[in-house]
């Protein structure tokens, strides 16, 4: 069994590169399930549409994921209570519209849980993490209520993404870190199995900062001026983490970073 996770897709060059290339990745890789955190798929950088929704599904995403630009584009709000396709963090606060949490079915017959959580440093308020995070492993159980667990931790700092991801060591297959939109190189899997990746990076445009254009960010850090950042132009990367799991156990026994360069 082998789960795809690709990190923020980036504006609309993020968004049909991977759709356009998603398909035959699949194919070439023997991948059973893609998960994508797409909450900055929007043309604009922030947020995403039903539309951008129903591309991802049709190139072949399963899951999409998302942090704490989920509601910038408005219709979301509607699609999300009827897409269960679509998770927002389970920690937000309630009732927020729709889940944080849900259980899908592979295209090979398994049952696979799909968690997205939000960290509490440097993020905007909403519940602990860590007591979400321990609400969950109370309730559900690996290989009692799914074969796999895949949880999107989206967050600003390593330290509590490293420790989210040792919280749910031996408890789900995959943590992997989203929001930073810079990949870090410490794929690992736990001492319990679990497989992990501080942040799985962006999928955007590599000339930019985060996926925006390098001038405005730039001015407005030298200036404090508030700038128009659009998204920026030119080769896009796609990052993300390759999990070969073992179905026995419904643990990882690989994790292979993704990085590519699509002009
Ligand atoms: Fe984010």
């Amino acid at each position: 069994m082998r789960i795809l996770f690709l990190g923020d897709v980036v504006g609309s060059s993020g968004c049909s590169k991977l759709v356009e290339n998603l398909p035959s990745q699949k194919k070439q890789r023997e991948i059973d399930f893609v998960i994508v955190n797409g909450e900055n798929a929007d043309e604009s950088g922030v947020g995403l549409t039903q539309k951008i929704c129903e591309k991802f599904f049709s190139s072949g995403v399963d899951v999409i994921t998302s942090g704490n630009h989920i509601w910038d584009q408005k219709d979301i709000m509607e699609f999300i209570e009827n897409e269960k396709r679509i998770l927002r963090p389970k920690n937000f606060f309630e009732p927020s519209p729709g889940k944080g949490f849900e259980i899908f079915t592979t295209v090979n017959n398994f049952k696979i849980g799909v968690l997205n959580l939000i960290g509490n440093v440097f993020m905007k308020k909403s519940n602990d993490v860590f007591e979400a995070a321990n609400q969950f492993i109370n309730k559900f159980k690996l290989k009692k209520d799914f074969d796999f667990l895949v949880v999107d931790f989206h967050g600003e700092i390593t330290s509590e993404k490293n420790a989210i991801g040792h919280f749910f060591d031996g408890q789900a297959t995959l943590v992997v870190g989203t929001h930073t939109h810079v990949q870090t190189a410490d794929e690992q899997i736990l001492p319990k199995g679990t497989a992990f990746l501080c942040d799985a990076g962006m999928c955007g445009p590599k000339e930019s900062i985060l996926g925006r254009r390098v001038e405005p960010i730039l001015h407005r850090m030298k200036t404090s001026m508030p700038q128009t950042m659009p998204v920026a132009k030119g080769p896009v990367e796609i990052r993300g983490a390759l999990v070969d799991i073992d179905t026995t156990t419904g643990k990882a026994v690989g994790i292979e970073r993704i990085a590519e360069i699509i002009d």
